[in-house]
């Protein structure tokens, strides 16, 4: 049984760190492999899990094409086939977290084969993997363009400002709009220095957001930035790993609900 766990937000509000340590805190509690998918175009899931990356999935749909025009492919080995198969050599493997990025789609403003190809890799992989936790880009595009279709958890991420927030509430508006199948959605507000105003309250509340947790700012996290130290090392008794606790605890009871009611991710 798989849980699947995708991360959403307006740009820069820390969704990469966010994805990097909670899947840092699901290695920790050993629940199991976890398959990281950076699906920002701009990939950087890797540096904060302090993985290499060789190549993106869109790297390799379009090496295969090239060889597909080139006559390379043997004959009788369909070009599916060589791709799925190059898909999963890709696959970095870490202790506990193996990471797929998706990388750049193949034309301006195309990624239908690109998410095509998520889709498949998720239902491919996904059977291996307990967790798949999905980094996306900043903004609404991922649900349109349907990365972020069936998946059991999101968390939408915004900085500590009712701009933010409202972008946030966009967010979860646009998931029933375009009738995703996401089981539920939590706001997470980080780099709140000193707790939220009452008018960002306000502005949680009046976007229906339900909010899980409220993240400091940490100034570890500059520290390791600035040296380029993934971010998955930070020590568990920083200000910011400490506050992941609720959304660490969060995930492992939804996965226990979902085994006591037996149910199936899809
Ligand atoms: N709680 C925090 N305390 C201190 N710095 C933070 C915190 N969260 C994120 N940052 C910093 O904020 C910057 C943006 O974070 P991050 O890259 O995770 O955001 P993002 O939402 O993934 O951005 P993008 O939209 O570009 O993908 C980074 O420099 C990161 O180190
Ligand atoms: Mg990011």
């Amino acid at each position: 049984m798989t849980t699947t766990i995708a991360i959403a937000g307006k740009g820069g509000t820390g969704k990469t760190t966010l994805a990097g340590l909670l899947i840092g805190r699901l290695a920790q509690a050993k629940a199991g492999p976890i398959l990281a998918i950076d699906a920002d175009p701009s990939s950087n899931l890797n540096t904060v899990l302090g993985l290499p990356l060789e190549k993106t999935v869109g790297d390799i749909r379009e090496e295969t094409s090239e060889k597909a025009r080139a006559n390379l492919l043997e004959a009788g080995i369909a070009k599916r086939d060589l791709l799925d198969y190059e898909i999963n050599s890709s696959v970095v493997e870490g202790v506990d977290v193996d990471l797929l990025a998706m990388g750049r789609p193949e034309g301006p403003g195309c990624y239908c084969a690109a998410n095509n190809m998520l889709r498949a890799i998720i239902d491919a992989l996904a059977d291996s993997y307990p967790w798949v936790v999905i980094d996306n880009e900043a903004g609404l595009e991922h649900l349109s363009r349907r990365t972020t279709r069936d998946v059991d958890v999101l968390f939408i991420v915004s900085d500590a400002t009712v701009r933010g927030v409202t972008t946030a509430g966009r967010i979860a508006a646009l998931l029933d709009e375009l009738n995703t199948k996401v089981g539920r959605h939590y706001l997470i507000v980080n780099r709140a220095g000193n707790g939220l105003s009452p008018e960002l309250e306000r502005a949680i509340e009046q976007n229906g957001l339900e909010l899980l947790a409220v993240l400091p700012d940490d100034p570890l996290v500059a520290e390791f930035d600035a040296v380029g130290r993934p971010l998955v090392q930070l020590p568990a008794d920083s200000a910011l790993s400490g506050a992941l606790e609720p959304l660490v605890a969060t995930l492992l009871s939804h996965t226990r609900g979902k085994e006591a009611t037996g149910a199936h991710h899809r």
